[in-house]
This record gives structure tokens, C-alpha cells and sequence, in this order.
């Protein structure tokens, strides 16, 4: 199932993915270019998403000439110094002229409404091949994806990219805690080791260009286990007053994301990894101080950054 909200990602095992360094049985070693010198323009497809963002900002820190794809660059808001391009990941053709001179890209799987997996996929990985690109990373979409799976079966080296929940899917809250200092959710005392999302740009950046992580799935954890009541208690502390949470009932939560407009499916699979979230969305891995040399960013200081969306 495609998964828009992915707190964890439920196809993989935990066994497979605590180590950071787990064999890619595809291509165990690729690489044809890994090892070489990489020294070209970086290509981030959803960059003016979530992590793609993310994966902006952290190329630009190391000084990397980066290119970002829109549908719309007249909305991209995007730093200085980006080179914003237009192109659309389910017409191919619109990426030919995105795709000149890059060495690392970047890559999402989905395009369109409801996050569809992009079918495109294997015609993407042939153009990025034509371009000469030497590196990719591919943040995961909750399972197999027709382009990562072309990815994995190509002959660039590649990176896959599985953070669990993102901190940033608290900002769902941030109405409901600026209009009534409230939280209204099911399951409070589930557990979570969300991830910040610049961690996973730093993780993606380093694997574009660094050597060394080729042929790589890197399952990307926050530090730190945390329940609901931790999380809104961050909240709280970082805006300078409480928030009240409040316990919701299967058919309330049920109710309350019918009326936000989620689909059945999404539903489906929130409630199920809710009341039994597997032990990769709640087990701290230390993935990203081993990537990136630096410890893994806490929910407090999401919290702080963000304290601003939660004040009323
Ligand atoms: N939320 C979680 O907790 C979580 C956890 C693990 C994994 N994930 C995975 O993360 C992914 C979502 O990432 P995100 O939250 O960073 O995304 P997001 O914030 O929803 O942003 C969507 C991005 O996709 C781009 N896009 C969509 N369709 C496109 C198309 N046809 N052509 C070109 N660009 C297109 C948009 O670009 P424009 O609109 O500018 O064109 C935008 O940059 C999903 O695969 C999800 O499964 C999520």
C-alpha cells in the first residue's frame, strides 16, 4: 500500500535494517563510480517538500551547487544560490534539460495526488543514466516503488533513504494547539522515534557526496523514544504553555480524520500502526551521528524551532 503519512515503514524488518551498512543483494558493491571524485550539480527532486528542503539547505552548507525541481517555480520559495528548474517527475521529458550536468540526484517516488508511486520510475533512472549521473539517493515512500526499485537494479551507486516518523508531522497540531491549547489524538501512549527532517537531508547529503555509501539502506531514527504526552510536553515547553491532551476514542480519531479529508487507506494504516507500531518506528538507531559524525537532532529542539506555529 502507498503510504502518504508513513510514521514508520512497515516492509522492512528490523533485523535487516539495524545495521547501517546492510548488504544490498541486488548490487552488493556497485558502484561504478563511487571512489571518483564527484563534482557536479546536485539535482533534488521534491525540494520545495518536507525533507527535500532539507536536502537543499544541507548541500548548500557544503557549499554544493545544487538544482531544484518544481512543477511550479513561481511557488518555490527556495534560498539563494538554488537554481530552481521546472519539471514534472510523471512526464519524463520534462527532465532532460533538469537533468544536464548533474552527478547527484536526489530522487522522490512519488508524483501527483495521494503520493502515487510514480510509474515513471524506470524511465527516470535511464534519463539520470544518459546525464551521467553518477549518485542517487531515494528517499524510501513506505515500500517498494517501482523507482526505487529501478534504482536498486541500476548501475549507478545508489543510497536508500528510510527515516521513520517525521517530527514535522506535529505541526498537524499546531491549529488545534494555538485555537484551544489542545491535542485530540488516539493511542497517547504509543511510542515514536521520530526523526527531524534535517537530519535526513544531512544523511542524504552526505550520501551524495561522500564516498563510502553506495549500495546503502539507511533506516533514520530520531534519538530518542518518545510517547504523545512527551511530545505535546515539548510542545509546551518550547511556547511557554501547557497543552491539554486529549485521549480520542478509535471511532473519534477515525471521525476527526475522515473530516481532514484522509482516505480510507490512510486511515486503514494509521490505525494499525497506532495500535501496534513496529519495533522499527520505535527502536533508536544511531544511523545518523554514524553518517553524518553528529548526533541526531532531539524533539525539544524541533520544538523550539518551531515553537512560533504553536503560539497563538
Ligand atoms: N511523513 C512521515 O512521517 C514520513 C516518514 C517516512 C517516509 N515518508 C515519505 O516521505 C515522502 C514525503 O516526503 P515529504 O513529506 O518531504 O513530501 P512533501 O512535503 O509532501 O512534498 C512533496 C514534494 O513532492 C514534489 N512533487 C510531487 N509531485 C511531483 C511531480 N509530479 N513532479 C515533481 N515534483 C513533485 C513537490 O514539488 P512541487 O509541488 O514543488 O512540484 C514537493 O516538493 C513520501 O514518500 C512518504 O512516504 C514520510
Amino acid at each position: 500500500m502507498t503510504n502518504p503519512v508513513n510514521p514508520v515503514n512497515p516492509v522492512h524488518d528490523l533485523n535487516g535494517m539495524n545495521r547501517v551498512n546492510p548488504v544490498n543483494p541486488v548490487n552488493p558493491v556497485n558502484p561504478v563510480h563511487d571512489g571518483n571524485p564527484v563534482r557536479g550539480i546536485n539535482l533534488v527532486t521534491g525540494a520545495t517538500g518536507t525533507v527535500g528542503r532539507q536536502v537543499v539547505a544541507e548541500l548548500l552548507r557544503r557549499g554544493q551547487p545544487v538544482r531544484a525541481l518544481t512543477r511550479d517555480p513561481g511557488k518555490a520559495d527556495l534560498p539563494a544560490g538554488v537554481e530552481v528548474v521546472r519539471g514534472d517527475l510523471t512526464d519524463p521529458g520534462t527532465l532532460t534539460a533538469a537533468l544536464d550536468g548533474v552527478t547527484g540526484l536526489h530522487l522522490i517516488t512519488f508524483g501527483g495526488a495521494c503520493f502515487a508511486p510514480l510509474e515513471t520510475g524506470p524511465r527516470i533512472v535511464e534519463l539520470a543514466r544518459e546525464a551521467g549521473v553518477q549518485r542517487i539517493t531515494v528517499l524510501n515512500g513506505g515500500g517498494p516503488t517501482p523507482l526505487e526499485d529501478a534504482v536498486r537494479a541500476g548501475d549507478i551507486a545508489w543510497t536508500v533513504v528510510m527515516p521513520v516518523e517525521f517530527m514535522a508531522n506535529a505541526l498537524e497540531w499546531a491549529e488545534g494547539v494555538r485555537t484551544r491549547d489542545e491535542v485530540r489524538e488516539p493511542f497517547p501512549g504509543r511510542l515514536s522515534a521520530m526523526v527531524h527532517e534535517g537530519d535526513i537531508g544531512a544523511v542524504a547529503a552526505v550520501a551524495l557526496t561522500e564516498d563510502g555509501h553506495a549500495g546503502q539502506e539507511y533506516l533514520i531514527t530520531g534519538p530518542e523514544v518518545l510517547t504523545l504526552h512527551d511530545k505535546a510536553d515539548a510542545i509546551a515547553a518550547a511556547r511557554g504553555r501547557e497543552i491539554r491532551l486529549v485521549e480520542l476514542s478509535e471511532a473519534e480519531a477515525v471521525g476527526q480524520w475522515r473530516a481532514a479529508g484522509r482516505p480510507q487507506d490512510v486511515i486503514d494504516f494509521l490505525l494499525e500502526m497506532y495500535r501496534d507500531t513496529p519495533p522499527e518506528g520505535r527502536t533508536v538507531l544511531d544511523t545518523v551521528e554514524k553518517v553524518t559524525g553528529r548526533p541526531a537532532r532531539t524533539f525539544a529542539r524541533w520544538a523550539r524551532e518551531h515553537a512560533g506555529a504553536f503560539r497563538a
